[in-house]
């Protein structure tokens, strides 16, 4: 059967066959993959947000827990958070660069640039995604980027996502626990993704741990929506207590520091051995600790010649809180090396949630799959299905109806003295941290999905 639609092309000495390939044959050493065909678009465009006052829903919530508030639907994106959380994957690449290396000062350059490109999908993405039901689940198998993951959401309140991917080859393990903690500041929206996300490189015997920065949509109410990403991520190496420190940082009055990304790389004696910088939506770069201080010490005596008589502009208008219009981007240290660079949006993707190409497939329910996936699988949520196909009002029932199910399914537990039980994670002591944290109690793959709660 088919798991995914790739088309594999096969040479045996000088005849070309191509397949419809199958797990089985993806192994093979002679097999070079010719294209991978997963959709690259939404059945349907967006429906305009225009078209509804967004303030006239929201001006009677005023004082209500963000929690408490239900937002309209047509803020949302067609997709759960349980999918959203797995576009970390989208650049597995850069895990496998980490692989391969030997010097353990590159793997973590690899491992920094990996960590910053996993938050960039949601350059542009103001769109919330669908909060996940308790015991909702997402398979994704990537052969040809050579893993699999699955999550699971374990808790409902406070909300908590589980996922667990791991490489097809036995490279590295990747999983982690989020528990978006959102909250309301008038004109914003600030999302803090707590808990921590660990990579483990098998080969090297390797564990990294690092914490996603803070990310906020500005102007839900007035203006122009757009997302600002701030804080900092520090990376681990628990073997040694190397570390990277990446800081996102905050756009500023001016906008200068619009999306910026700045870090190094330091040793247990702190001594440092690279500066790691670019932007979070465009690249990242690498270079020489020295080689940057000089390069930063001559861009500041011309900066003053240019800038002496401007005036700065001021954010004078007081109703919306609009993004700084920055068209400059990274300036390149000479002497450099590229660790990243983001992949360009498909031209439709404006029309669609400005979903990135690989964030377009991850709903797809291609044929076959039904009989496969776990029924708790986010593919058969009917209200995410009815807003990708455009159907609002439908939508917009659905989860209603799943939200009402959701809760006198509590109540019931509540009746009885029933716990909930997680199905593929157990909390648990990460072995690298020493924290609490849900971790992945294996057999998904094998698929018995026996006992899995109906939640749709
Ligand atoms: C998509 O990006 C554009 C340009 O930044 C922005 O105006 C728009 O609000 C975004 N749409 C969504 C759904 O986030
Ligand atoms: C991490 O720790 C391991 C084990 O001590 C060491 O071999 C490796 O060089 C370290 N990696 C980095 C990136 O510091």
């Amino acid at each position: 059967f088919c798991l995914c639609q790739c088309l594999y092309i096969t040479i045996i000495s000088e005849n070309i066959e191509v397949y419809k390939h199958s797990q089985k044959q993806s192994r093979c050493p002679n097999l070079f993959l010719l294209f991978c065909h997963f959709r690259e678009s939404l059945p349907a465009p967006m429906f305009s947000r225009n078209s509804v006052s967004i303030w006239s829903i929201l001006k009677k919530c005023i004082g209500l827990e963000l929690s408490k508030i239900t937002m309209p639907i047509v803020l949302n994106e067609p997709l759960s958070f349980l999918q959203r959380i797995s576009e970390y994957m989208e650049h597995t690449y850069l895990i496998n660069k980490a692989c391969s290396l030997s010097d353990s000062i590159e793997r973590m350059q690899a491992v920094a640039a990996f960590a910053v490109s996993a938050v960039a999908s949601q350059w542009d993405r103001t769109g919330k995604p669908f909060n996940p039901l308790l015991g909702e689940t997402y398979e994704l198998i990537r052969e040809e980027q050579g893993f699999r993951l699955v999550s699971e959401q374990v808790s409902h309140h406070p909300p908590v996502s589980a996922f667990h991917a791991e490489s097809l080859t036995g490279d590295f393990v990747f999983h982690g626990s989020i528990y978006p903690k959102l909250k309301f500041w008038g004109r914003a929206v600030e999302a803090e993704p707590k808990g921590t996300i660990t990579l483990e490189l098998l080969k090297h015997g390797e564990a990294y741990t690092w914490s996603n920065p803070f990310c906020c949509v500005h102007n839900i109410i007035l203006g122009k929506l757009w997302i600002e990403q701030y804080g900092t991520v520090e990376i681990v190496n628990h073997s040694t207590g190397d570390k990277c420190v990446l800081n996102f940082k905050p756009c500023g009055m001016f906008g200068k520091e619009l999306h910026k990304v700045e870090g190094y790389i330091q040793d247990k004696s702190k001594k440092k051995h690279a500066v790691i910088y670019g932007k979070w939506t465009e690249c990242m770069w690498s270079v020489d600790p020295q080689a940057y201080e000089a390069h930063k010490k001559s861009e500041k005596k011309g900066d003053n010649k240019k800038h002496k008589n401007e005036e700065p502009e001021g954010a004078e208008n007081d109703d919306a809180d609009d993004m700084p219009d920055v068209q400059e981007t990274v300036s390149v240290v000479p002497g450099s090396t590229l660790l990243w660079r983001i992949d360009s949006r498909p031209a439709h993707s404006a029309q669609m949630y400005n979903f990135t190409n690989f964030a377009m497939s991850l709903n797809e329910l291609e044929p076959g799959k039904e009989a496969i996936l776990a029924p708790t699988d986010c593919r058969f949520r009917p209200d995410i299905r009815a807003m990708e196909n455009g159907n609002m009002d439908e939508a917009s029932q659905e989860k209603e109806r799943l939200e009402e199910k959701q809760r006198s399914a509590r109540k019931e537990r509540a009746r009885n003295d029933e716990e909930w039980s997680t199905r593929w994670f157990q909390m648990g002591t990460n072995p690298h941290t020493g924290s609490q944290g849900w971790l992945y109690t294996g057999g998904y793959f094998n698929r018995n999905y026996q006992d899995l709660p109906n939640i749709y």
